[in-house]
Order: C-alpha cells, then structure tokens, then sequence
C-alpha cells in the first residue's frame, strides 16, 4: 500500500507543480477528497460550517481532536494537517508545543497549522525543533477578526503590503513546512511565493501561490450563507439536499416511501 504524503513531500512540491489542498472535517467526505489532494487541513473553519458559529474563537482543542480523527480514518494518501484552535497556542512556545503535541498524538495527524506572521516565528521554530511539522497561516487571520475589524483582503496599501510580506519571510524561515497564505492582493501574493523557500497555499490570494486551498463546504456549494469572492462553487449540492428532502417529506406524506422493497415481511429477508 502506498504511504502517505509528508510534510516534507509538501514542502518539495514547491517549483515542481502546484499543492492540491482542501479542508475536510469527517470521514466519508475524507474518503472522497483523499485521493485527489495531497494535503486535508482539518481547519478551525468546521466551527462556522459545521457548528454554525459566528467566526472561529468559540472552536475548542476537543473540536479538532474529534474531527482530526474524524479525517484520519477516511485517508491514506494526503497529508492531514489540523488547525490549532484560538487560545491553544497564543501563550507562547510551551503552550503551543502541549496543545500541538496533544492534537498530534490523539489524532494521528502529521503537523499543525498556527495563525500569525514575525510574533509567531519563535513558537514555529520551538514546535519544528522539537518534532512537530508547523504549517504557518499569514494574511487574513480569522482568529484576529475581533482585532482587526472584520474580514477583507489586504496588502493595497504599502504599510500592509510591507507588514504581510515581513510576516510571510518570517514565518517562511522559522522552519514552517509550508504556509497559508490568506485573502492577499495577487501582487503580493507574487512577491512572497516568489521571495519565500516553503510552498505558499492560496485562498483568495491569487493563482501566483504554490498551491491553493478551499473550504470544501464553499467549494461544493453546501455552504451557501454567503459567498466570498475567492470561493468558486465546483459543485451546488446545496439544492440537490433540498429536493431530495422536498422529495422525502412528500413520499412520506403519501405513503408512497418505504415501498415494498424497502419493507420487512414475515418471509426471511437480508437487512
Ligand atoms: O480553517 C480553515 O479552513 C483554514 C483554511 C481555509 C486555510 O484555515
Ligand atoms: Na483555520
């Protein structure tokens, strides 16, 4: 049987061809995307499209765990990768490499991935010295939403353009494996995956990154609340779901479903 795809196949990727990547956050939709991508991130996203809430900061260390084994049963090519939550890691270095050592080992997955740009690159290095991949995540923080005001792309000014490109070269030195790179102008974009030695992973940041990466709720259309920019709709399951329920509650209705086929009679029948 094949192995898996490690951090550091990811990392080699960079100037050979593009890294496919999606999210995933349970086990039948892993099986589905594994073959296809060579890194899952089971990203802190499940808190808004699976829990319904309002951004990240509620997701929880127990969330991730639960969905990283989730994914991890459904995969046997892709690199699997899961996102610390908001307050896992922030503390500094020795509450990072607890909580990453802890999703590592209850999950089984191959590294971690961490929000933050320079402030972030001494707690990078801490966790990759020691044993655990770090995928770095600069640009659009959505765990800084409160800090930063809301979601918007970045990089049109110089000030930000400068600060996001400082943040990237650190990250991108700090021994990352590969890094995130979040709702950026293309220009900017262009420099970083340009000027840094690790994969850049796009999502509203242009086709100049190594690779990209999407929500997979966004990209099936099952995800529908609103649509950003960057999301292109691959599939829209969304209302296929709606008309077979449609479908259901009007067969029910009629008694038309279960049929007979779908009924036990007092002859012996397989289940
Ligand atoms: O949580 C997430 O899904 C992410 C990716 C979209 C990069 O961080
Ligand atoms: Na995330």
């Amino acid at each position: 049987r094949k192995k898996r795809l490690t951090t550091a196949d990811i990392t080699a990727l960079k100037g050979v061809r593009p890294v496919v990547s999606l999210t995933a956050y349970t086990t039948p939709i892993a099986k589905l995307l594994d073959p296809h991508c060579d890194l899952l991130l089971v990203g802190d996203s499940l808190g808004m499209v699976l829990y319904g809430l309002p951004n990240t900061i509620p997701v929880t260390m127990e969330m991730m765990i639960a969905h990283g084994q989730a994914v991890m049963r459904g995969v046997e090519n892709a690199c699997v990768i899961v996102d610390m939550p908001f307050g896992s890691y922030q503390e500094g270095p020795e509450q990072a490499f607890r909580n990453a050592a802890r999703l590592m080992k209850e999950t089984g997955c191959d590294g971690v991935k961490l929000e933050g740009g320079a402030e972030m690159a001494e707690t990078i290095s801490f966790l990759t010295l020691r044993g655990i991949p770090v995928m770095g995540h600069v640009g659009l923080m959505p765990q800084q939403v409160n800090a930063s005001g809301g979601y918007r792309s970045l990089g049109r000014t110089t000030a930000e353009a400068e600060k996001i490109k400082r943040d990237a070269l650190a990250v991108g030195h700090s021994g990352a494996f590969s890094m995130v790179v979040e709702g950026t102008i293309e220009p900017l974009a262009r420099e970083i995956s340009d000027d840094c030695p690790i994969p850049t992973i796009g999502i509203g940041a242009s086709p100049a990154c190594d690779g990209q990466v999407l929500v997979v709720d966004d990209m099936l259309g099952v995800f529908t609340d609103f649509k950003p920019r960057f999301v292109k709709h691959f599939a829209s399951l969304a209302p296929v779901i709606s008309r077979a329920v449609e479908d259901y509650a009007a067969e029910v209705k009629a008694r038309s479903f279960p049929g007979p086929e779908h009924t036990f009679q007092m002859k012996k029948q397989p289940l």
